[in-house]
């Protein structure tokens, strides 16, 4: 009897953990061809920006902005829904082997929780593997000093379906080149990678340096589906981080795929308005979170945050009245 109230204890205290903490988001989102006409309607304008606005730093992809109004259409409804902050977007070029189809990838920020260091667009031009990509990456360096590992770079990409094995070995080439020209090991690739089903076949993986090299963790497994159609399950949609500093600053088991269909109680017509894809989302730790665990948390502590940790003891004593309030049922049966 004794085992089972301890595993009780570590239950409900596990549970009240995942409450009250202000948490340092990063998603991957690709709105399914998002132009001018999906900002005319407002139910899905309204989902994407509920999305979005979860997020301290988001990556769009398949924005297809021909007229260049869609984005800062999207961007003024972000401002106007979440008025606790102040959202920016840094966007690449239109990107795309042919005129008539192009993509841009947008990251939309928090501008008081993080800045734009530094940006660079991938020039694709490696000796013996020219024109690798068909969207080549749009590389962002970020400052964020509230998070664990303060400054990191992201590096997105949307793979073209008939060329995922390639373009995700290539990924490898992108990184190496990221890591020398700003000098750093604290890179995360993200996007929609087309990383399985029909698009990257099993055998195929031992051939993509992204996967087999040890430096990189990938945080969304194959088992996950990133698509919103209920006929399909497919693991498209990645998150992969570079470096033991930048794999330790993550909050373990926070990558996941955000249904937003169940959460925002959407059919599945009405989800694929929005989008067939949901945003795969990743949690920082926080710069205070080492502090906490090194004593002295006091010192570090804002307002805002004592309140958080005032909240998560007062759910410690709430489930330590429930436990207790079972074992006693539990003895006196
Ligand atoms: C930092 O993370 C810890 C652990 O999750 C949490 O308790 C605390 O509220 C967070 N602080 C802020 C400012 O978000
Ligand atoms: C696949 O890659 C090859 C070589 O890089 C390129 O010529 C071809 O156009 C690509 N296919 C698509 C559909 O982009
Ligand atoms: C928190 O820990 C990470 C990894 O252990 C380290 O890189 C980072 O500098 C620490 N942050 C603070 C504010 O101490």
């Amino acid at each position: 009897m004794r085992s089972s109230s301890l595993l009780l204890l570590s239950f409900f205290i596990g549970v009240c953990d995942v409450r009250g903490t202000s948490d340092f988001r990063i998603c991957a989102f690709n709105l399914h061809n998002f132009g001018e006409s999906k900002t005319k309607k407002s139910n899905v304008m309204h989902t994407l920006t509920r999305i979005i606005t979860r997020s301290d730093v988001c990556l769009l992809q398949e924005v297809r902005d021909s007229k260049e109004k869609a984005l800062p259409h999207l961007l003024d409804h972000i401002n106007r829904y979440d008025t606790e902050h102040v959202y920016k977007a840094v966007a690449s070029e239109r990107l795309g082997r042919s005129d008539s189809y192009q993509e841009q990838y947008v990251f939309v920020y928090r501008t008081d929780m993080v800045t734009v260091t530094d940006q660079h667009q991938y020039p694709d031009n490696r000796p013996g593997d020219i024109d690798a990509f068909s969207r080549e990456p749009f590389v962002v360096r970020f400052k964020a000093p509230k998070t664990a590992i303060n400054e990191f770079v992201l590096i997105p990409q949307h793979t073209t379906p008939a060329n995922t094995t390639k373009e995700l070995d290539a990924l490898y080439d992108v990184l190496q080149y990221v890591r020398r020209m700003w000098k750093t090991e604290d890179v995360m690739l993200l996007g929609d990678f087309n990383a399985d089903c029909a698009y990257l076949a099993k055998k195929n993986r031992k051939n993509v340096r992204l996967i087999t090299e040890k430096s990189l963790s990938w945080l969304i497994g194959d088992k996950t589906d990133t698509t919103v159609r209920s006929s399909t399950s497919c693991a498209y949609d990645r998150i992969v981080v570079h470096g033991e500093k930048f794999t330790r600053a993550i909050v373990p088991f926070s990558a996941k795929p955000f249904n937003f269909q169940t959460e925002y109680r959407l059919t599945e017509e009405q989800a694929l308005e929005v989008s067939d894809h949901y945003p795969v989302e990743v949690v920082l730790k926080n710069a205070t979170y080492n502090v906490s665990f090194s004593g002295g948390i006091s010192l570090a502590l804002t307002g805002t945050e004592q309140t958080a940790v005032q909240k998560s003891f007062q759910s410690m004593f709430f489930s330590l009245f429930l436990l207790s309030h079972l074992v006693f049922q539990l003895l006196t049966q």
